[in-house]
């Protein structure tokens, strides 16, 4: 057809210049008879989007394009011929018999049309007040028996309603690309899009290169994205499911103007139209600090903002090259201290992070979190574990494999992630302290053996009810031994980047710490119980003092000189924490 088209232009256009020019009064729909010539537009329903010919910024070139129709800042939402250009405003847009839209140019060449799904009877294309220009057949208005929406070919912006994800079924890709310049729609370097691997994640990238991901759905949000979560302005949505895997958005208040696009930059801003300043407002944005930066910290490293440097090592890695490490040349990471023995494995549980990238991951949907654990030490390269689902309690299995990237602190983030540590990692080192630990917990009541304990490798924020015998293998007081002798070795701020802690905020965590210290004094009676110990950590009043642990000396607690207001809360410039010195 489009041969046929090439080979009469002259004919073509000279019909398309006489018959049926859009008229002045708005519609919204053309048919087959009709055509849109440059300088006609179509506008939906009410008039929130407008379709026609443009030129953007300071190009001459001309495009057909969506743009909003009331608005007095041109903000253009979709473009059709953005890879070919227009060089007059003699272009037109029509719909075939078949129900494809072609725009051709002054010889009435094709020089783009969409596709279409299955031969049409009686064709019209009609912009929706929504913004999806839709082919169909004329009279039917289900979406789902639509032959072609523009909404399904994303070029850098996505309305409330548009698809960010893939079609399992056609592998078609609902995905943004930006703008090469504020001048030139055709495709830039940077493109928004679901991961072509592993478990669904959206990443941005330039090129080839990764330059930052969202992390994994974990059934509530994004692992890495702070911004999206309940909030009055829009609903979000992602679909997981036979036919496709999608993120979408829906507006509260439907006559809001509302966006988000893929910027030349590498950003993906969400704006708001703002009626009485007559401006879009950023609303958000995806990239909001260097830690979003993809690897920053190279693998099995975590980023916290609230650090300086941003990047420290997993704990139970040291950096790779510690020269390079030094000069904030973070890119080769962390390396074990411990290699991992495949046979005497166990795990650190890790929460408050960005879930690491899912490129070399496997899942199951079914599985439930022992299951997984347990598929996991079945594979030596299997390095972490966590479930897929964190609602009703957690469900799903993913597994990790090699190395672990772009982890950094996300403390609102609930999912919780055990990474594969040896055996000699977890287990309590072999001392004194640790042998009177663990005779001081031979000693507690059968009903003290549940702690709150501040375990760095568990949490140390909320109220842990675990068992003391169960977690003396698995590192618990080994934990807490480690948190003493970083203290005892006036390194604190080492406490404070360690895993978990730095997910917490410090006057919590020293909060915890103190709670801790109440629960293992040696006198049983002396010790809160479990509501007790609940009630403390929620409220800010000040906390008894503890009385000697089984543990330690006389001499340590006078030592210990630490303000028991802890509701204060600490930076870590003062940290004084660093008072707190155990023997
Ligand atoms: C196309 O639309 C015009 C205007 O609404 C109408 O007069 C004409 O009958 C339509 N043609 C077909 C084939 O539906
Ligand atoms: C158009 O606006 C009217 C009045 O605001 C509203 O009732 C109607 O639902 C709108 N139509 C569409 C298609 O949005
Ligand atoms: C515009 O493009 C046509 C081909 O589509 C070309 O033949 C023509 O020379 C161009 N005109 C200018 C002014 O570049
Ligand atoms: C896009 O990438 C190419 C090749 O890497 C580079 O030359 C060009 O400057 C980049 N463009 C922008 C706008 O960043
Ligand atoms: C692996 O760990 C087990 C148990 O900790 C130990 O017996 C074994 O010697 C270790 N093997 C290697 C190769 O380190
Ligand atoms: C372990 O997992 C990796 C990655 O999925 C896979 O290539 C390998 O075959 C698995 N090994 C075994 C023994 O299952
Ligand atoms: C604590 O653990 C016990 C035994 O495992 C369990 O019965 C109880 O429900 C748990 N309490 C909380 C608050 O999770
Ligand atoms: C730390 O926690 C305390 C007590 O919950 C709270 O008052 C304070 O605002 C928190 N500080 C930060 C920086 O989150
Ligand atoms: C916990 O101890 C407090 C007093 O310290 C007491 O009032 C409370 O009833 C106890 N709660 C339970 C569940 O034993
Ligand atoms: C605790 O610290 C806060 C903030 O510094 C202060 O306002 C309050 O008076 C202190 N309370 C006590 C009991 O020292």
């Amino acid at each position: 057809m489009e041969r046929a088209m090439a080979c009469v232009p002259i004919l073509v256009f000279c019909f398309l210049s006489l018959q049926n020019r859009v008229t002045a009064t708005a519609i919204d729909i053309i048919n087959t008879t009709q055509f849109i010539r440059d300088g006609d537009t179509i506008v939906s329903a009410n008039g929130t989007y407008e379709l026609g010919f443009l030129s953007p910024g300071k190009s001459k070139n001309r495009y057909l394009g969506i743009w909003y129709g009331k608005i007095p800042v041109q903000t253009v939402v979709w473009v059709a011929n953005r890879e070919a250009p227009l060089n007059d405003s003699l272009g037109a847009l029509k719909i075939t018999n078949k129900g494809i839209l072609t725009l051709l140019d002054r010889s009435g060449s094709v020089i783009w049309s969409s596709s279409t799904s299955r031969p049409a009877r009686n064709p019209a294309a009609q912009l929706l007040e929504s913004g999806n220009l839709v082919v169909k057949e004329e009279g039917d208005n289900n979406l789902e028996n639509s032959l072609w929406q523009s909404f399904e070919h994303p070029t850098d912006t996505i309305l409330p309603g548009m698809k960010l994800g893939r079609s399992r079924v056609t592998g078609m890709e609902w995905s943004m690309t930006s703008w090469k310049s504020p001048d030139d729609p055709s495709k830039g370097n940077i493109t928004c899009k679901l991961a072509p691997y592993g478990y669904p994640e959206i990443i941005v990238m330039d090129g080839s290169e990764v330059m930052y991901r969202s992390g994994l759905w974990d059934g509530l949000r994004f692992s890495g994205v702070p911004n999206i979560k309940p909030n009055p302005i829009y609903k979000y949505e992602f679909v997981y499911n036979e036919k496709e895997i999608f993120y979408r958005e829906r507006l509260v208040d439907k006559s809001m103007y509302w966006r988000f696009m893929t910027s030349q930059d590498g950003d993906v801003p969400s704006f708001a139209w703002i009626e009485k300043k007559k401006k879009w407002l950023l609303y958000e944005t995806a990239n909001t600090d260097n830690c979003d930066r993809y690897a920053l910290c190279g693998a099995n490293g975590f980023c916290n903002i609230q650090s300086s440097p941003v990047c420290a090592c997993l704990n139970g890695f040291v950096p790779k090259s510690q020269a390079d490490w030094d000069l904030t040349d973070w890119s080769n990471g962390c390396v074990r201290k411990t290699p991992l023995n495949c046979s005497g494995d166990g795990f650190r549980k890790l929460a408050g992070v960005k879930m690491p990238e899912t490129k070399s991951t496997w899942f199951s949907n079914t599985m439930n979190l022992r299951e997984c654990k347990n598929k996991c030490l079945e594979n030596c390269s299997c390095t972490a574990y966590s479930n897929l689902d964190i609602r009703n309690g957690g469900s799903g299995c993913l597994l990790w494999f090699g190395d672990l990237i772009d982890i950094r602190v996300f403390s609102e983030n609930e999912q919780e992630i055990y990474i594969r540590m040896a055996g000699s990692e977890l287990a309590p080192p072999a001392g004194q302290i640790a042998n009177s630990l663990q005779r001081s917990a031979n000693q507690m009541h059968k009903e003290d053996l549940e702690l709150p304990m501040f375990d760095l490798g568990t949490m140390a924020c909320a109220t842990n009810n675990f068992s003391v015998e169960n977690k003396l293998g698995e590192g618990g007081f080994g934990s807490v031994y480690k948190a003493w002798r970083l203290l005892k070795e006036k390194r604190p701020l080492e406490l404070a980047t360690e895993s978990l802690l730095i997910t917490c905020n410090l006057s919590e965590v020293l909060r915890s710490i103190h709670v801790g210290l109440l629960c293992v004094q040696e006198n049983p009676e002396d010790r809160p119980n479990m509501s007790d110990v609940d009630l403390m950590l929620r409220d800010d009043n000040t906390l008894p003092q503890p009385k000697q642990p089984g543990f330690f000396t006389e001499r340590d607690l006078n030592e210990a000189s630490y303000s028991s207001n802890l509701s204060k809360p600490y930076s870590v410039n003062e940290c004084s924490i660093s008072e707190l010195i155990p023997r």
